[in-house]
């Protein structure tokens, strides 16, 4: 029997996350804000994860809502092991399972090496990269109950190339592009793929606190001569999440500063 045009607009009209459930930490600002947005869009669940203050992810969760989106909120340092555990605890008790996990909560604490402090070096490890095994400590369980699982990290082009002045940073963001691979090793025959998003140098906040002149001779040497978006980095995360023989892979969101 041929398809009415009716059936065809309601097929069109199924999102394309419905029914599955993410965690995005990090998501009160920038690249993870978006992340949470995009997601929600396209019918997710999100839980959403702040540190600090508040404040800003209740912004996200107004938009999120105002378009119809399913978002909670929930505090979480991810540099504690109890906090992950208990944000992953109570995302089973509310909503059942955990699908899909985007590690993005991240620092930066810029100095030069010969300046940079024991407390500047330990902060950016325990929340760029402890942060990433918490997180996925905590949620790999239930995706490995359930057979199926989305993991992206947000690693970083500082991973690829290094930065000047970001030896904790960078050591972090290659740190998660190591863990990535050895983790989908792992996890590949489980239902599970395990990815990386490697942004260059996004229209963040973050970005917008480097010194002008450093930013500017980078966005010079971008070929795209111009700054990424968050958008643009969670149009990456948005395929990872949705592609099912993709996985140990780094896809670059640079603007080609970096091939
Ligand atoms: N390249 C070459 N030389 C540099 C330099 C650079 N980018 N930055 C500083 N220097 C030089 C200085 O001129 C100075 O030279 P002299 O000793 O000859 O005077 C020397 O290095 C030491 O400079 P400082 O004493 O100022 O160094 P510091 O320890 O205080 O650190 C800094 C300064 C924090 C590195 C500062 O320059 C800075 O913030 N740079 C930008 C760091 C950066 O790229 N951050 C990216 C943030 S965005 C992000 O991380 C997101 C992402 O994933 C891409």
């Amino acid at each position: 029997m041929a398809t009415t045009v009716f059936e065809v607009e309601k097929v069109n009209a199924l999102k394309p996350l419905e029914g599955k459930v993410a965690i995005v930490t990090g998501a009160s600002r920038g690249i993870g804000a978006e992340i949470a947005k995009v997601l929600a869009r396209n019918g997710a669940t999100v839980v959403g994860t702040y540190n600090n203050s508040p404040k800003h992810i209740q912004d996200v969760a107004k938009v999120i809502e105002e378009e119809g989106g399913k978002f909670r909120v929930i505090q979480a340092d991810v540099a504690k092991f109890d906090d992950t555990e208990r944000l992953a605890s109570e995302v089973v008790e509310n909503f059942g399972k955990i699908d899909i996990l985007i590690n993005n909560a991240g620092i930066t604490k810029d100095r030069t090496f010969r300046k940079i402090s024991k407390e500047e070096w330990d902060a950016v490890i325990n929340v760029n990269l402890n942060g990433v095994f918490n997180a996925t400590k905590a949620v790999i369980k239930h995706m490995l109950d359930q057979n199926y699982g989305r993991i992206v990290s947000i690693s970083s082009i500082v991973g690829q190339a290094g930065a000047f002045g970001q030896t904790n940073y960078a050591a972090t963001k290659a740190g998660i592009l190591g863990f990535t691979k050895s983790l989908a090793l792992e996890t590949a025959s489980k239902g599970i793929t395990v990815n990386a998003v490697c942004p260059g140098y996004i229209a963040t906040e973050m970005v917008a606190a480097m010194p002008k002149e450093v930013l500017d001779n980078i966005i010079a040497k971008v070929p795209m001569k111009r700054l990424g978006t968050p958008a643009e980095v969670a149009q990456a995360v948005l395929f990872l999440v949705q592609a099912d023989y993709v996985t140990g892979q780094a896809i670059a969101v640079n603007g080609g500063l970096y091939m």
